[in-house]
């Protein structure tokens, strides 16, 4: 049976799914988006995600067509209405279609509202075993990453650099320091056992999951630093991570070709991972 997406009020087979080409999201990426991950059928954290996207669209000032309460019905009937056990909801909001190109805000045009889903073995992927390998880039992006723009750009050429190399994702450097992973947070964890991750600021994405993990790793009475951290730091680590709704916990075992600790997921890893999972089940809606 076709996908079903949800396109500004109706719901309908991917295939019929469109928007306009004066789109504003197409024309100047002018639009938002996020990302919850499904577990059972269920939505995880997705109160996180659409603060966030509240936070996101205020930034630039783009009025939401529905409230989240609204969202949330809407990702939920798509859920049930595309079967979905274990995946992805994505959902984007554009300052919508006006009648030509015009860069500042359109009047009186409604914002464009879309979601599709996808289908993803989250707990049961092969690289939660293995790892993942990662390159480093340099960070190209704007200089307000904290908003959940569509404006990609950067992070496809980073990711399909990434591709190229054979690694299953690229951390992006500024200045020294590492700031994000393509679409994931980085963490690293020290040889005396201390949990970092870059503070929140407009240098990166305020991780929903990287939020998740920090908390429960605290209430654990785990130590968390939130600081930036260098490639050369994370290479003499005893473990290294990434998160991110769509992969939860996930080890790094190597950097730029050069192994971390023994070239496997570590214990800290693992038990986070694992807390995380718990956490996301016992949480989700
Ligand atoms: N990406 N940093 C960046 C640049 C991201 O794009 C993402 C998420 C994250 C992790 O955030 P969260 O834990 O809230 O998913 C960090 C999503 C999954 C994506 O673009 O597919």
């Amino acid at each position: 049976m076709e996908q079903i997406a949800y396109v500004n009020g109706s719901f309908v087979p991917l295939s019929e799914a469109k928007v306009s080409i004066l789109d504003r999201g197409f024309l100047f990426a002018d639009g938002i988006y996020e990302v919850a991950a499904v577990l059972d059928g269920k939505l995880i954290d997705n109160a996180s995600h659409l603060a966030r996207l509240e936070r996101s669209v205020g930034e630039i000032e783009l009025a939401l067509p529905e409230t989240t309460a609204r969202i949330e019905e809407i990702q939920k009937e798509l859920v049930k209405r595309n079967n979905l056990a274990n995946g992805m909801v994505y959902l984007e909001v554009t300052r919508g279609a006006d009648t030509g190109r015009d860069f500042a805000f359109p009047k009186n045009v409604k914002p464009t509202l879309i979601m599709f889903t996808s289908t993803k073995d989250i707990i049961n992927a092969p690289s939660a075993k293995t790892g993942i390998n990662v390159i480093t880039v340099p960070d190209l992006r704007w200089a307000r990453r904290d908003i959940k723009s569509v404006a990609l750009l950067a992070q496809v050429l980073a990711k399909q650099a990434a591709a190229v190399a054979g690694a299953g994702e690229a951390w992006m450097i500024e200045d020294g320091k590492v700031t994000e992973g393509g679409s994931s947070s980085c963490f690293i964890l020290t040889q005396d056992d201390v949990i970092v991750t870059r503070q929140n600021g407009s240098e990166i994405l305020p991780g929903c999951t990287r939020k998740a993990v920090v908390a429960l790793a605290e209430e654990r009475q785990l130590r968390v630093e939130e600081r930036a951290f260098s490639i050369e730091e994370a290479l003499a680590a005893k473990e290294v991570f990434v998160t991110s709704a769509s992969l939860f916990v996930q080890a790094v075992v190597s950097i730029d070709g050069k192994k971390v600790a023994d070239g496997k997921p570590g214990p800290m890893t693992n038990r986070l991972r694992e807390i995380y999972v718990e956490f996301a089940k016992a949480t989700a809606v």
